[in-house]
């Protein structure tokens, strides 16, 4: 029977057959297509995930590269660092031995050129020597039985810094009062008085100062001040020293140094022509003359009648000195060289004979700015009031027994 033949009947049938399979195979198109969706979205995802992950590992990778990173570099930090220290300290080392060597070569240059003490031929010397002894054979007749030699210096402290590059100041010697004076410049008449050191220090310039105006002006930086009296030399042709009483303000006394055609004392502060120094005996001056030119020479004075009691010439030459001072009746020569460099004691002459050049220790001071002015021996602190370049500067000395050496 042909299909076709089947009658009307089956129609509905064949339809409602037809429709399902319709449904059927859109709802499984439909579905084909969103399981193929679904894949795909979901390989998208996947491959996102993997993405990340990779993402992920990559940071903790960079995260844990960038910690070992930064290990390193604390490790080698520390390694610099102690690479510093030990830098530091062989620089240290190094600095002390520059020092060293520096003071060596201060020492070996004033040995082999213009010697201001040490002279060419020792012969000459022994010669200079003795003549000096005749010279001085009045035994000096010591006042004191004190035998103190410069050791070294122990420290040094700058303690201010008021007027010009050259001045002298000092504390009162011999006074109770404990005074602090200052006579800034070469050639002036106002000093300023400070009621002590602490007074001088904590306020500013002389603002604190009580002025004291001199009879007359002042020559050079060679000025002492020993129980409550300044001693000057007064500006002028003639070598006329001042006594001038600081209690009563006026000049008490005065007198006309007895050298013949003086000569500045010092080659490096021409200025000064007579340094008056105080030491545990007394009043000195250190002066120099025509008729010993190349040398310094030494005189003993009376602080209550301004009377010359002794005079030596000392072998300590006048090239390239820039200060002295007397302890215990030796005069200790301080030269340096015109180019500031280390001032150093170089020359030592002592008016009992006690101690020799060759038994004085070089003293070194310690490297500053520019040269001192002046240098004031205080025999009861054993300091030195050093000015130097303005500057005031105290210098505390060891000292040791001269038969010692
Ligand atoms: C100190 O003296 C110098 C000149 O030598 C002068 O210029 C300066 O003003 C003075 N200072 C004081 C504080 O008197």
């Amino acid at each position: 029977m042909h299909p076709l033949s089947f009658s009307h009947q089956s129609v509905p049938v064949f339809k409602m057959r037809a429709l399902q399979l319709l449904v059927l195979l859109l709802s499984g198109l439909v579905g084909a297509q969103q399981q193929a969706l679904m894949d795909y979205l979901e390989r998208r995802l996947l491959a996102i995930e993997d993405r990340i992950s990779l993402w992920h590992e990559q940071t903790s990778r960079y995260a844990s590269e960038l910690r070992e990173f930064k290990q390193q570099m604390v490790a080698q930090l520390e390694g610099l660092d102690k690479n510093k220290e030990a830098l530091r300290s062989e620089l240290d080392t190094v600095g002390t031995r520059v020092d060293r060597v520096e003071r060596e070569m201060d020492y070996l240059e004033t040995q082999n050129g213009a010697q201001p003490c040490v002279d060419v031929d020792d012969k000459l010397v022994e010669q200079q020597v003795t003549v000096v002894k005749e010279r001085n054979k009045a035994k000096y007749a010591k006042l004191t039985d004190c035998s103190d030699m410069i050791s070294t210096i122990k420290a040094m402290k700058i303690l201010k810094r008021v007027g010009g590059a050259k001045g002298m100041w000092t504390k009162d010697i011999g006074s109770a009062t404990g005074k602090v004076y200052i006579l800034n410049g070469t050639e002036d008449n106002t000093m300023y008085e400070f009621g002590t050191v602490r007074e001088f220090t904590s306020s500013q310039g002389t603002s604190a100062a009580n002025s004291v105006q001199l009879p007359s002006a002042w020559r050079g930086m060679g000025h002492a001040i020993y129980n409550n009296h300044l001693y000057y030399l007064k500006q002028g042709e003639e070598m006329k020293l001042i006594k001038f009483d600081l209690q009563k303000n006026i000049a008490v006394d005065s007198t006309v140094f007895p050298a013949k055609n003086q000569l500045p004392v010092y080659g490096l502060n021409p200025e000064t022509f007579i340094d008056l120094a105080v030491d545990e005996e007394g009043l000195w001056a250190i002066y120099a003359t025509q008729e010993n030119e190349r040398h310094i020479s030494l005189a003993k004075i009376d602080h209550k009648t301004l009377d010359i009691e002794q005079m030596w010439d000392t072998p300590c030459v006048r090239e390239n000195a820039e200060a002295a001072f007397v302890i215990c009746g030796t005069i200790y020569v301080v030269y340096n060289s015109k180019l500031p460099s280390r001032s150093r004691i170089q020359c030592v002459f002592d008016v009992s004979d006690m101690v020799t050049n060759d038994d004085a220790p070089h003293v070194y001071f310690p490297k500053r700015y520019g040269t001192h002015a002046s240098l004031k021996y205080n025999p009861v602190e054993q300091l030195l009031y050093a000015w130097d370049d303005g500057y005031q500067i105290l210098y505390k000395l060891q000292m040791k027994k001269k038969l010692d050496v």
